[in-house]
């Protein structure tokens, strides 16, 4: 507590003596101390504080928005949606006057060009909170820092006791790279829309800009695909150990994308093939070179399934389901898998990969790919994602020497499914076994020989779910090392500091806490009691 609250609080006092307990309880609240700007993940390029200077949130604040834009007022609306439970204030959301509104600001002009198109200032003095941005999605990044910023008691559902208080400072704040990515295994246990939804917001608070969606795998298939129905009905009715399959419907589906672009997040949708097909394959017999169906399948191998790269029937099959994917699909990338393809033979690979690149294309998506389908035709724009477990891979970096990009995923780093030690009761360790320090100690831009910066798209943590069943798995799997990753992506390698980021992410803990997180307290950070 600073000098002048424990003088605020003393004269409470005073006066309480003075007037008799309904004073005490009309009295102002002390002031509290204000979250550092070091407990902020990720870690913003600059951030400063400005002493003595304390905002505070109050019944009367407005949250005013670039007066003409849409996407504005929405994330206007957003910010008071998350803050009117906790502060019982109204908040209501309006155009912003002309000249420096008091209060909270979300404006379009007056940013520095450097924070470009995802990047934002943001300034707190004792009459207001500003965010500027060039784009809305900057906007949307500095409401997160906002957040993060308020006591972690501004996340709960049911009023909280104040003061609503931010520190004075300067912010000016913009990610390292374009692409920073979580993917979801829905294929091995099926998730409905409202836990994507829930991990969609959880990514969001950390500034990530993209869902991979692994749509499809032996074990299920999980998006209504209309010229090939039985997919999802039959294909879409198993997941791993006999657990309950499901799929989304394609109006589920597209409710999804729209609820992740409202938090500035694109859908990545991932057909993986022509290996992890099973659940295709039991679901049509022509699909199958012998023209007979597999059984379903729910246990956990991989490698064992095919898609039928001689069959004409093949293509028209893929033609139709990414058709029909892409037009789901506003955003420029579709996944096509390629990974662990073992049943398929090199050269059957290859052919296979260059039809599939070719369809994509024709559908006017950018093609993304496992980084196995580097052993394929490189074709302009694809995007390789690596998710091996050492640090140099020559057919990697060869295409990444001819233009490929590539989005980092080592599995002994990034992967959310692996066991954080021994014990864990959940996960795998075919990669490792990763806390904290292995998630996040590691630079994407010089991690992989002959893929440096330049030719890093982003970075992405993949989180299977073989044996991750439902949201409290997630949680438990993604919480802390998600925000490792995530800071990876946005913060600048000049911010990396191992000790620093512990105790950025200790300081989450209370905030997890009281959003319902329950994550995993790996003894390498020190959590800070309450919220
Ligand atoms: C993978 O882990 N098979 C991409």
């Amino acid at each position: 507590m600073t000098g002048p609250g424990i003088r605020r609080t003393l004269s409470a006092l005073a006066l309480a003596v003075a007037t008799g307990a309904a004073a005490l309880l009309a009295a102002p609240a002390a002031q509290a101390a204000t979250i550092p700007l070091t407990s902020v993940v990720p870690a913003p390029v600059t951030a400063a504080p400005t002493a003595g200077v304390t905002y505070t949130l109050g019944s009367a604040t407005t949250v005013y928005t670039e007066p003409g834009s849409t996407a504005a007022a929405d994330i206007g609306a957003y910010l008071a949606g998350i803050l009117r439970p906790s502060t019982g204030y109204a908040l209501p959301v309006a155009p912003a006057p002309t000249g420096s509104p008091s209060g909270i600001a979300l404006l379009l002009t007056g940013a520095p060009a450097s924070v470009g198109a995802q990047g934002y200032q943001l300034d707190v003095t004792s009459t207001a909170v500003t965010v500027r941005a060039n784009q809305p999605a900057g906007l949307f990044a500095g409401v997160q820092t906002l957040r993060q910023l308020l006591p972690a008691a501004v996340e709960a559902t049911t009023v909280q006791a104040g003061p609503w208080q931010v520190g004075g400072a300067h912010v000016v704040d913009y990610p390292r790279f374009g692409y920073r990515g979580a993917m979801l295994d829905v294929a091995r246990h099926f998730f409905p829309p409202a836990a994507v939804r829930r991990y969609v917001d959880q990514l969001a608070l950390y500034k990530i800009n993209y869902l991979h969606l692994h749509l499809s795998d032996d074990q299920g298939w999980r998006i209504a695909i209309n010229s090939w129905p039985n997919l999802a009905v039959y294909g879409g009715g198993t997941a791993v150990g006999g657990d309950p399959g499901g799929y989304y419907t394609q109006a589920d589906y597209t409710a999804l994308v729209a609820y992740a672009a409202s938090r500035y997040i694109t859908v990545v949708p991932e057909i993986d093939m022509p290996g992890h097909t099973n659940a295709a394959l039991a679901s049509y017999a022509q699909l199958n070179c012998n023209g007979v169906a597999p059984a379903r399948y729910t246990g956990t191998n991989v490698g064992f399934s095919s898609l039928c790269v001689p069959l004409a029937l093949t293509y028209t099959f893929i033609d139709q389901v990414v058709g029909e994917l892409a037009a789901l699909t506003p955003g420029p990338y579709l996944h096509i898998g390629g990974d662990e393809a073992s049943s398929t033979s090199a050269t059957d690979y290859t052919t296979f990969i260059d039809r599939v690149q070719q369809i994509v294309a024709a559908h006017g998506k950018t093609v993304l790919g496992w980084h196995d389908v580097v052993h394929a035709t490189p074709q302009p724009s694809r995007i390789a994602q690596f998710w091996g477990t050492g640090t140099s891979d020559a057919a990697v970096a060869a295409a990444a020497a001819n233009g490929t990009k590539v989005i980092m995923s080592p599995a002994n780093r990034a992967y959310l499914d692996m066991k954080y030690k021994n014990s864990t009761r959940l996960g795998q360790k075919w990669a490792g076994l990763i806390d904290v320090d292995k998630a996040y100690d590691w630079n994407p831009g010089a991690y992989l020989s002959g893929v440096g910066e330049s030719s890093v798209l982003g970075v992405e943590a993949p989180l299977w779910t073989e044996t991750i069943r439902t949201t409290a798995d997630i949680d438990y799997m993604a919480f802390p090392r998600l925000p490792a990753l995530a800071e990876l992506g946005w913060s600048p390698y000049s911010t990396h500091n191992l000790t620093a980021f512990k105790t950025r992410l200790g300081a989450q803990g209370p905030r997890w806490r009281v959003m319902g997180i329950g994550y995993y307290q790996s003894t390498q950070v020190s959590w800070p009691a309450g919220s």
